[in-house]
Order: C-alpha cells, then structure tokens, then sequence
C-alpha cells in the first residue's frame, strides 16, 4: 500500500526532521515502496486518508510527543514506532526520570525550575556542575551547562524561551553513550566524543561540527557493553516503547551507568547514531527502515 513519510513538522527541530525524512523516503522508494513525503506543517492531516500507512520521522512537539499518533489512531492509519503514552512521555524528560527512578532504574537527580523557584536551593541540593534542559526539546535546544551558581537563573531563562517546563540535572563526569533498541533487541553501543570546544555534545557537536567522534565499538568490556544494553532495554521498555528508538546514557568515572532519556523518533540524518548503530550489526539503512516499517501496528 502506500506510505506517508511524517518529515518537517512545526517543532523546533523541524529542519533536522527534513533530512531524516528525506534520508528514510529515499531508502523506502529505493527498496520499492510506494512512499511519499508528507509534512503536516503544509498539508491537513486529514489528506494523510489517502495512504495506508505513516512512517513517522517527526522530531519534537507535534510529532514524536504522541499528539500526531493520537490523530493517526483516530484516522485508523497504522504508524511506525511507539504510542501515544510512550510517545507523551518519552518527550517529557522529567516524567520519563521520575518513571525511570520508580521503577529503580539509574537517572540523575534533578530539580523542576520555575520562575519563582530559589536557585541556590537548587545548586545548595544537586550541586555543580548542572545541566540545565527545557523538559520537552531534542536535539539539546535550549540547554545550557551550568558551571557556577549565578549562572543557574540565566540558563533557567534561556531554556525557558522553549518550553514552559524546565528541568536542571545533576552533571555527570564520565563518558556519553548511546544505545539503539531495534525490534526488541539492542544495537551494539556507540561512544560519543565531542570536541572539547563543544563542552557537551550539544546541536552544533550533533549536526554541524565534523570533530565529534563516534566509537563502535565504543570501548567498554563486553560484560559493561552488555549491562548498559540491559538497562536500555528496561529503560526503553519501562516508558512503553515500541519498534525503534535510542537511549541516551552516561558513564561516571565510578563505572556507574546513568540514563539520560528516551528518543522515539531519533535522528535520521546521516550524521545520526540510529545508521551507524544498525551498520555496525550489519543492517544496511534500506533494510533499518523496512524493518521499522514492517513493525507498524495499531
Ligand atoms: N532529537 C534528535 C532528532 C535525536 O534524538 O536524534
Ligand atoms: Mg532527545
């Protein structure tokens, strides 16, 4: 049947959505699909009747936070990925921590800001460095790290530009992770390095710079590649995730493993950690998004 590619959207990472679907069209057409783009920015979502399917590669708000998945259950059009509850919560970074700590699972400690919140309470309670983060973006818009206590409210009124929800984290010192999950199981791991000019493996490390590097494999003993594995996969599990995403984790100079968040749409792009993860387990790009299209139900 025919196939919607869900790209663009009105989310702030609206342009990184662009070329992750135009990547996974091109490969869907190449392997023989009837696909084609559609960009709810530009089209009612009522024309997406005409198809039989959506592959959704919308990054952000209106997309991958279970709003469009709630339109797509109610037009009876089956869509890749997960639902609407693990789509709502895995795009609210302080639900998905405090469902990640309920169920036991490692993820930093951290504080709800707001205006009126008192910011030296705050690095009094989880210290410096901290990470500051709207509670609803991707690809790190709106985060900044923050090094001494008066630069808190600042970076609090920096992310506030994005979100109405913003979250500060406790800083972890060690080394970035990321861990595919792909029809169930989990993709061998990669190691994020960015340039040390980034300071963290912000939009710029992610899309612009060429000096980030990316290890797979990433370095770590096969029984620390499989633990971290495991708790992605619990992670990835425990939100209520489905057919394909990414877990982005930390390891602390402890050895502790640390989880930062789920993305249920993750990039695309060829600079994104989803093609590399599946071209190291030998899955060629054509066959990642056949697989991811075949997972569609509902
Ligand atoms: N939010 C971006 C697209 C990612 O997670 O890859
Ligand atoms: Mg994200």
């Amino acid at each position: 049947g025919r196939v919607a590619v869900l790209l663009g959207g009105t989310s702030a990472e609206r342009e990184i959505s662009l070329i992750s679907g135009q990547a996974v069209l091109s490969a869907l057409q190449a392997a023989g699909v009837d696909a084609h783009a559609f960009d709810p920015a530009q089209q009612a979502i009522a024309d997406i009747l005409q198809f039989d399917r959506a592959f959704i590669v919308l990054h952000g708000r209106g997309g991958e936070d279970g709003t469009m998945q709630g339109a797509l259950e109610l037009l009876h059009i089956p869509y890749t990925g997960s639902g609407v509850l693990a789509s709502a919560l895995g795009m609210d970074k302080a639900r998905t921590k405090q469902l990640w700590l309920g169920c036991g699972l490692p993820t930093p400690a951290y504080a709800q800001l707001r205006a009126d919140t008192d910011f030296a309470q705050v690095v009094a309670q989880l210290g410096l460095p901290l990470m500051v983060k709207p509670a609803h973006e991707g690809s790190s818009i709106g985060m900044r790290k923050v090094e001494k206590a008066e630069d808190l409210q600042p970076a609090y009124a920096f992310a506030a530009q994005y979100d109405s929800e913003i979250i500060a984290e406790s800083w972890v010192t060690g080394r970035e992770y990321t861990v595919v999950i792909l029809a169930g199981k989990a993709l061998p791991v990669i190691r994020l390095q960015p340039h040390q000019s980034h300071g963290f493996y912000d939009f710029d490390a992610k899309y612009k710079a060429n000096d980030t590097q990316y290890l797979c494999p990433c370095g770590l003993s096969p029984d620390d590649e499989a633990t971290l594995q495991a708790i992605a996969l619990e992670a990835f599990e425990k939100v209520g995730a489905q057919g394909w995403g990414r877990i982005d984790a930390m390891q602390d100079e402890q050895g502790n493993f640390w989880l930062l968040e789920v993305n249920t749409v993750p990039g695309m792009t060829d600079h994104s950690l989803v093609p590399m993860a599946a071209r190291a387990a030998g899955i060629s790009f054509q066959d990642l998004v056949l697989s991811i299209l075949s997972q569609t139900v509902k």
